[in-house]
């Protein structure tokens, strides 16, 4: 499978998702303000991927540092932090990486700077090996709820190349695959950007999955006409509620599930859930540039002048979410207990 993003010659290696499907293109970021561009152009993209951006974003950020004392060191630490937390403000796993490098710096404080560098260092390391056994562990238990012969319709991309490895919602369908099930998968292009037409359709297409790009409007009637089982898709955050924030357009899947009675889940780390807010009214949402919206890969599709409107996620009340997989087991409704369990 491919490797999204890496930690080599220290420097951080990613693929270029913008140049895909047609240009498999990579890119070695050596500061931190090459990779935030990055992250905001959505060159690298996805929850567990930014937070395994935003950790390595941070060694590189502090690598050059020459400050010899701690609170110095902090000093400048507090604003590569910053600098990376302004970038994309959906996915909780971007904050809960820079939480955890923050932290265990403070842990290390009383070590020599240089040390404490190379700490932060094997951190960042951990976190990218961490998110490839949670999401082969994501994969097992969502491949549990797979019949053979099942077609999932899935949203935008969460698979490899939205982390360090394999994936979450796609995980489950290599899972499943790798289990003997024949599996179909239905993939919504995900506009504006594209992401489910563009790195999902190559992912599953790479991996020799059976897969059938439909545009975003079509899931309604695909739905209706009995062609879809399941429906899985990931997660930027979860509220403690279970409400879910997923690309635009997840919400209106959730809702058109529910009326077709096809069980629908989320997929998503735990890196993934933030407790800390009640409901997903709380959760920030991602406004990005109104030219998404009236061009189609750069290309102007709308009149000039016309206004428009592009929140980047949107959210999805539990009250229609069957299921939440994550790597410690199945959440079932009602969300406040079972994720805090
Ligand atoms: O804007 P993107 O491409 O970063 O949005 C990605 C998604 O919405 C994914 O579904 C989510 O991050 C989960 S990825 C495992």
């Amino acid at each position: 499978m491919i490797n999204t993003i890496e930690w080599i010659d220290k420097k951080v290696k990613i693929i270029d998702q913008t140049k895909l499907p047609d240009g498999l293109e990579y890119i070695y970021c050596q500061d931190v303000n090459t990779l935030r561009e990055a992250i905001c152009s959505l060159k690298v993209r996805g929850a567990p991927a930014l937070g395994i951006a935003a950790a390595l974003g941070l060694v590189l950020g502090i690598q050059n540092s020459s400050a010899d004392d701690y609170p110095t060191f902090k000093e400048e630490m507090k604003k590569v932090i910053d600098l990376l937390a302004s970038s994309r403000p959906t996915a909780v796993n971007l904050f809960h990486s820079l939480k955890r490098m923050a932290d265990c710096a403070e842990k290390n404080k009383l070590k020599k700077i240089e040390e404490i560098k190379d700490i932060l260092e094997e951190e960042a390391l951990k976190i990218i090996e961490e998110d490839k056994l949670c999401n082969r562990r994501i994969g097992k238990n969502g491949a549990s709820l797979i019949n053979d012969g099942e077609t999932i319709l899935t949203h935008c991309n969460a698979g490899a190349l939205a982390t360090a490895d394999y994936g979450t919602a796609l995980g489950i369908i290599y899972t499943a695959k790798e289990e003997g099930k024949r599996i179909k998968v239905y993939t919504d292009e995900t506009r504006p950007l594209l992401q489910g037409a563009r790195l999902t359709a190559w992912e599953l297409l790479q991996e020799g999955i059976e897969t059938v790009l439909i545009c975003d409007n079509m899931a309604g009637e695909v739905m209706r006409q009995g062609r879809i089982d399941k429906v899985i898709v990931g997660a930027d955050r979860v509220a403690a509620n279970g409400d879910v924030a997923n690309k635009i357009g997840t919400y209106s899947l959730a809702v058109l599930a529910k009326e077709n009675m096809i069980p629908f889940y989320v997929a998503c780390p735990f890196s993934s859930i933030d407790l800390s807010l009640l409901d997903g009214k709380a959760i920030p949402i991602e406004q990005r540039d109104v030219s998404e919206v009236k061009e189609i890969l750069g290309k102007r599709t709308a009149p000039r002048g016309v206004d428009a409107y592009n929140p980047a996620f949107d959210i999805t009340q539990a009250k229609y979410i069957t299921g939440i997989i994550t790597e410690r087991g199945i959440c079932e409704p009602p969300y406040q207990e079972s994720l805090r369990k």
